[in-house]
């Protein structure tokens, strides 16, 4: 066991009434003087070490209660690395990488992959610097997903790997450090600490900031946490390092957290409420992409289209909020702020050869203007995810979706008719509580009517804390949600495949990614709807450039006639390269 020299858990009101989330932020220890043996310090290198100690005795007179306060709720405060105040338990080196390197593993949704590049520019910042390479790495960096109970497990097989090269590091006194990140650090907090002795530190989602002051302890032989979440944090301010630099599109996170309460879901308690990040930063960071030359950008959050903007006081008028017809919140009407709306409208005017896409959205938030926008400008993309999770409104109300099955339709008819040639793609969950055979058939039925392009479909897994684990009982068995799972994802491939059919014999606007993963001879790349589209690489006329032949490169537009279809992928064959701007004049 551990001593707990001193834990924080600081409860603040998050106004969700009694389901309040609680947010935490504790830091564990074993000290030198307690009697803790090398099962709970496993280190040797660690009880030996005379800074340890120097550590130790900082760390007694150390921090108070007002500081991790302080530090917890100023989420714009400077790096650690150009803080002129370290925390008064540390010296202002202790808080650099000095070079170690790291080595960071993401898990679960885009959200994740945006929170990894979040995480490594502080890092950065702060002298660390990143290795592919697990073996050589000092600090190993999980950034885990708490959705479904797959994906955790997941995490926890991963760490029993760890654990043998932790242990091999031990013995040849080069330390290994090990971290979780993410969503599944908040929602297990202490338990991860306590079932891994491994883990040295956890930060959840809105405590990236704090990493490298983690990390200093972490190094001093403590364990370390930050688990506490944050009204405010949107982390406008780091610029995320893109991994890939041959990468043609990016993820802009324009917004955290989620107010829905969908009752399945443990998002509202991994992540904390909902919060926007000002226009004008999220501007910022596009133009700074469309001069790279990236070719995309998809806007990213848990509710983009509940976008709110609400930094400025003169944003805050009165305006009203416009639901999509039939749809209700599970909170109060929020009012004024920049909307989803105005924000799509900036970001697509920043550049007209830029792509713009956005998710994951929910179906409540599709006001006219927006459908407009989509449906007027060249460079956003008519593809719009509309996750409905069930076809049954009696399933849809134990969900607290906020809709019933026909408001649900409606608003696909009304989109159609805004958009027409609009790709659809929706999330459904297979077997969640109470859900009947009847109630199956609905969804069944709802993919068969909807027709979708693209579809991601789950079989449900019952979350802690969840008003569905406190209020309803999980009591489709396991084998009925995989045979219902199956069916669905075999109805939804059959429409998808007659739905993408629907393509063959069209030219088609294609954004280049790179050689297809399964032939040399093939490119691939995205169509409008994003959807993978593969065709021969082979010359072509350049639009832009008369006379010319020229091969299809990452970042390049290219049009495409498409020759056949399944439910996942288009073939073709290239025609020309062109711009996405002259590009309307050909589709
Ligand atoms: N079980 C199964 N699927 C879930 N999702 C969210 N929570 C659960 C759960 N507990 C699915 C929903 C959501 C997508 C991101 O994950 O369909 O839209
Ligand atoms: Fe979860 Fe519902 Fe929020 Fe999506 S909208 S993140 S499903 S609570």
């Amino acid at each position: 066991m551990h001593s707990l020299q001193c834990a924080l858990q600081v409860q603040r009101s998050l106004r969700w009434g009694p389901m309040a989330s609680v947010s935490w932020l504790s830091l564990r220890m074993c000290t030198a003087h307690s009697s803790l043996s090398s099962t709970t310090c496993p280190n040797p290198e660690r009880q030996e070490d005379g800074a340890r100690k120097d550590f130790s005795s900082r760390l007694a007179t150390g921090p108070t209660l007002q500081h991790f306060l302080r530090s917890a709720s100023a989420p714009q405060e400077k790096l650690s690395s150009e803080m002129e105040d370290p925390p008064p338990y540390l010296m202002k080196d202790e808080l650099l990488g000095s070079q170690r390197k790291v080595y960071l593993e993401t898990y679960g949704c885009q959200m994740n992959v945006n929170d990894t590049e979040i995480a490594w520019s502080i890092l950065q910042k702060s002298g660390y610097l990143r290795t592919s390479n697990l073996q050589e790495a000092d600090v190993i960096l999980l950034v885990t997903c708490s959705i479904r109970e797959k994906a955790e497990q997941t995490i926890w097989n991963r760490l029993h790997q760890l654990k043998v090269l932790k242990t091999r590091r031990l013995r040849s006194r080069v330390p290994l450090r090990i971290g979780i990140l993410g969503c599944m650090a908040e929602r297990l907090k202490e338990e991860i600490l306590n079932r891994e002795k491994m883990v040295d530190v956890l930060a959840g989602p809105d405590a990236y900031r704090d990493l490298p002051r983690l990390l200093a302890v972490a190094e001093s032989g403590q364990q370390a946490a930050n688990v506490l979440l944050s009204l405010d944090e949107t982390y406008a301010d780091v610029m995320p390092v893109q991994t890939s630099p041959s990468a043609t599109s990016a993820f802009v996170s324009i917004m955290r957290g989620c107010d829905n309460m969908c009752t399945y879901c443990i998002v509202p308690f991994t992540r904390g409420r909902e919060r926007s990040r000002p226009v004008a930063s999220i501007l910022e960071e596009v133009r700074k992409l469309s001069e790279q030359g990236l070719k995309e950008v998809t806007l990213l959050g848990q509710n983009v289209n509940s976008f709110r903007d609400n930094s400025e006081i003169q944003f805050n008028n009165a305006a009203s909020t416009n639901l999509s017809r039939g749809f209700t919140t599970n909170y109060k009407t929020k009012q004024g702020g920049l909307r989803f709306a105005h924000l799509l409208d900036q970001v697509s005017r920043v550049d007209p050869e830029m792509r713009i896409r956005f998710t994951s959205p929910h179906p409540k938030d599709f006001p006219d203007e927006v459908l407009q926008l989509i449906h007027e400008r060249e460079n956003i993309c008519k593809q719009i995810h509309l996750p409905a999770q069930s076809g049954s409104s009696r399933v849809l109300e134990a969900m607290r979706r906020g809709y019933s099955r026909e408001a649900y339709v409606e608003l696909v008819h009304h989109i159609r008719e805004s958009i027409p040639g609009v790709s659809l793609s929706s999330d459904f969950i297979a077997g969640f509580c109470g859900e009947t055979e009847e109630d199956h058939v609905q969804t069944v039925s709802l993919l068969r009517e909807v027709q979708y392009n693209m579809g991601f479909l789950f079989a449900y897994s019952m979350r802690q804390k969840t008003r569905a684990y406190h209020r309803l009982k999980d009591d489709v068995p396991e084998e009925v949600k995989l045979r219902r799972l199956e069916e669905l994802i075999t109805v939804f491939r059959e429409e998808a495949t007659k739905a993408n059919q629907t393509s063959v014999g069209c030219t088609q606007l294609v954004l280049v990614e790179g050689l297809s993963k399964r032939s040399a001879t093939d490119l691939c790349g995205r169509n409008d709807g994003n959807l993978k589209v593969i065709f021969p690489d082979a010359e072509m006329e350049d639009v832009n450039n008369p006379g010319h032949r020229v091969r299809a490169q990452p970042g390049d537009y290219v049009l495409v006639q498409i020759t056949s279809a399944s439910s996942q992928t288009l073939k073709g064959h290239v025609l020309c390269r062109t711009t996405l701007k002259d590009s309307s004049a050909y589709c």
